[in-house]
């Protein structure tokens, strides 16, 4: 399939949004990471996510919207707290997760009788969604289990040839995914951290806000282990993983500098490139802006061994970019 490489002008979003409205894929960026896009109603148009991605089908999609009333379209009813979050937050990177209406077809939403939502604040994206004249289904546009994608190049080298149309815009402005929240349990709670955080969601609602027990876990979850089941079902999957070997090291700062030069002194001995990521403790939002681009940069300047400094943060977003960097490194971790 030749992919069609598009600006993001006028004509160029109206060319897209023929594509999705005919049952077809386009990638587009979002404020988070570039998303690819196929009409969320139409059940054989998001297999071909799946199919394109090479992602597993039980792992449901981010329903994409260009106006907050347009969630009307996907659920019965809205919350108080709901109003609350799209008041506050949206258009941006916050997604929730509510109670679908029957019209949303089993393989947007894997199969759950909830849907996962998100009104994203770039303006391409809004535009493609409003032309299209349907919600967007959209996972990141990365094949399955490699880094998301921050800028349109990373779009180009995962999917070129197996989808319609790139609508090529500017890179990220966040680089990580959005905050998922879970507004149908009885206390909501965050299913995978991104920038906005829960101190700043529960602000807001004036309450607790929660946080889904897989999230603390420093191993590979598993739910055979662990008794429980991640709520976000895509959270259980190998995740963001360069080609290189990583290592995360993670103790203080002093240590962790000493430990990362001497497994590079050693494994440069042993003839492999190593490379290494010290994002820097005082800057989460930069570090999670990026995370993924050095990840792919690594894997372009062919590395083997990739060394990471873990960042302390329990909570905020320097929370939400170790949930990545542990994946990426397969919970590979080295405690000094
Ligand atoms: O910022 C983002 O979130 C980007 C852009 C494109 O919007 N989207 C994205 O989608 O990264 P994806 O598919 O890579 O991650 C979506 C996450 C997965 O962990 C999935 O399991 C979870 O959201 N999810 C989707 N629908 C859900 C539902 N109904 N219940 C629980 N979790 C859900
Ligand atoms: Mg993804």
């Amino acid at each position: 399939m030749e992919t069609k490489i598009l600006d993001c002008g006028a004509e160029s979003v109206r060319e897209a949004a023929k594509i999705i409205a005919a049952g077809g894929l386009v990638a587009f960026p979002t404020e988070t990471v570039y998303g690819l896009g196929a009409d969320a109603l139409n059940a054989e148009a998001v297999g071909k996510v799946y199919a394109a991605k090479g992602r597993p089908s039980d792992n449901p999609m981010i329903v994409h919207i260009a106006r907050a009333s347009d969630i009307g379209r996907l659920t019965p009813m809205l919350s108080e707290d709901i109003v609350k979050l799209i008041d506050n937050f949206w258009p941006g990177p916050l997604t929730m997760v509510v109670k679908k209406k029957p019209g949303v077809p089993d393989v947007t939403t894997g199969g759950l009788d909830t849907v996962a939502v998100r009104m994203p604040d770039n303006e391409t994206a809004r535009a493609l969604i409003a032309e299209s004249g349907c919600p967007i289904a959209a996972p990141s546009a990365n094949i399955s289990g490699r880094p998301s994608p921050t800028k349109y190049q990373h779009v180009i080298e995962d999917l070129s040839g197996k989808i319609d149309a790139i609508l090529c815009g500017e890179d990220c402005r966040v680089g990580i995914e959005s905050t998922v929240i879970d507004m149908t349990s009885e206390v909501p709670t965050i299913l995978s951290p991104g920038i906005l955080t829960r101190e700043q969601i529960s602000a807001v609602l004036g309450r607790e806000v929660g946080i889904d027990p897989t999230l603390m876990i420093k191993e590979i979850p598993r739910a055979e282990d662990y008794g429980f089941k991640p709520k976000a079902p895509g959270m259980k999957y190998r995740h963001y993983a360069p080609k290189a070997k990583m290592i995360v090291v993670e103790g203080s700062r002093d240590k962790v500098r000493a430990e990362i030069e001497r497994l590079r002194a050693l494994n440069e001995q042993l003839g492999n490139k190593v490379g290494v990521i010290l994002l820097e403790e005082q800057a989460f939002i930069e570090a999670a802006h990026d995370l993924f681009a050095d990840l792919r940069e690594q894997d372009e300047n062919g590395v083997d061994l990739i060394l990471a400094g873990a960042l302390s943060d329990r909570d905020g977003v320097g929370f939400a970019v170790m949930n990545r960097m542990l994946k990426s490194a397969g919970y590979n971790i080295v405690r000094v």
